[in-house]
């Protein structure tokens, strides 16, 4: 091992044409690690659930993708390789967010493995589309380290999109493996097709969770932007985000599902991480955002959703301000074509800009 660091530190000082000299770097075995949860289990059902996991998920080199038993081996390990290539040094192999790159990123990478998507086009506590994961992956998330893959060949970006729905699928029945293990003691080969299943359904939901806007989007004039402002105040939107909507106060909000520190967006940064089509917007006040402290406010509007363009008027109003110098502006926005009509697909809002 020391003769190994040895060399490589002979290949960093003198330049990459020693690395072929020196000949020693041995090619990196990867392998998926298994969760917290699982290497706190006995031995026994740790090599279980990695008999199990094999089985149904493959391995780094030949992965499989869960209830696609048909599915082009080789565009999977496409998949794998781009994901390598562009995704892992910050999602980790495994998918557990923990790349090398990781450790000081706010906020951090996503770790797949709960199954859990911030930036959908579903209702809160949803599964995100296949769509939604590809769209987040072509745009990038405006203001984190989440870096656009636009420019990515469209089979790579496909390939790639179904290797982070495998890692994802790893992670959550690797979870059901571990609960089982803790609760009954030991894995029971019967019960796996059924968490499998389980998994499936929850997925395939998603496509009847899609939040499409129940009131058409308004020409968003200065009036809407009014009333959403007052809106803003007074239902508590100014609580987490601020009066001006910079996400300045001062009561820590709880860390996020994926265990991190969470903090109410500054609006006004022309940053946001969903997307700036106003339907991105709508979605994310209507339907909150996964496993932060950003509400659904669904509930509060059932019978007045046209509100919810009140409040996404004046989103739209401030959230580049502080870019343009002012604060806060009021703008008139036109209709984007095909969200007028409230009738829209998701996809109309992966516009990829
Ligand atoms: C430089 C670091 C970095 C690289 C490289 C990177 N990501 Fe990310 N990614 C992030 C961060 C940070 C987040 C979380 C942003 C947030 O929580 O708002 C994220 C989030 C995501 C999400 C979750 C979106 C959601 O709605 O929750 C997906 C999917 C994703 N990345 C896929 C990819 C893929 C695929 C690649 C490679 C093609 C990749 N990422 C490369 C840093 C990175
Ligand atoms: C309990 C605290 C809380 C309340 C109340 C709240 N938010 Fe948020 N909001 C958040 C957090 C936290 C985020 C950041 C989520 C993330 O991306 O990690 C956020 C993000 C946002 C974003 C950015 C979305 C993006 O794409 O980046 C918008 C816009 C927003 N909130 C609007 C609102 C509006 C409008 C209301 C009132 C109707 C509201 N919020 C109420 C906590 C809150």
């Amino acid at each position: 091992m020391s003769l190994i660091r040895g060399s490589r530190l002979a290949v960093m000082l003198l330049g990459p044409a020693t690395w072929y000299v020196a000949g020693c770097a041995p090619p990196v075995q990867e392998a998926y690690v298994p969760s917290a949860q699982v290497t706190a289990l006995s031995p026994e059902n740790q090599e279980s659930i990695k008999k199990v996991l094999t089985e149904y998920c493959g391995t780094v080199e030949r992965p499989k993708l869960l209830g696609q038993p048909d599915m082009n081996p080789n565009h999977l390990k496409q998949g794998a390789a781009v994901y390598k290539q562009y995704c892992q040094q910050c999602h980790g192999v495994t998918g557990d967010g923990n790349g090398p790159q990781a450790a000081y990123m706010i906020p951090k990478p996503r770790d797949y493995r709960k199954g859990m998507f911030k930036f959908t086009s579903t209702i809160y506590g949803s599964k995100p589309l296949r769509e939604d994961i590809l769209r987040t992956i072509r745009r990038g998330i405006m203001g984190t380290s989440m870096p656009s893959f636009d420019l990515l060949a469209p089979q790579d970006l496909e390939a790639v999109t179904d290797y982070v729905l495998a890692l994802t699928h790893r992670g959550e029945l690797e979870a059901l493996l571990g609960e089982a293990a803790e609760f009954d003691g030991k894995i029971d080969a019967a019960a796996v097709p059924g968490m499998v299943q389980g998994i499936l359904d929850q997925w395939k939901e998603a496509r009847v969770n899609v939040v499409n806007p129940r009131a058409p989007m308004p020409a968003l004039t200065d009036a809407h932007v009014k009333a959403g402002k007052d809106l803003f105040l007074s239902i508590g939107c100014n609580k987490c985000h601020g009066d001006e909507g910079r996400g300045e106060v001062t009561d820590a909000l709880p860390n996020d599902s994926w265990g991190n520190p969470n903090k109410a967006a500054d609006i006004t940064a022309g940053m946001l991480r969903g997307g700036t089509d106003p339907l991105d917007v709508y979605r994310r006040i209507e339907a909150g955002i996964n496993g932060t402290s950003m509400p659904a406010f669904r509930s509060q509007f059932e019978n007045e959703p046209e509100k919810i363009w009140d409040l996404v008027a004046y989103v739209m109003s401030i959230y580049d301000s502080r870019r343009n110098g002012i604060i806060p502006p009021s703008i008139i926005l036109k209709p984007l074509p095909g969200v007028a009509t409230g009738q829209s697909e998701p996809a109309a809002s992966g516009s990829g800009e």
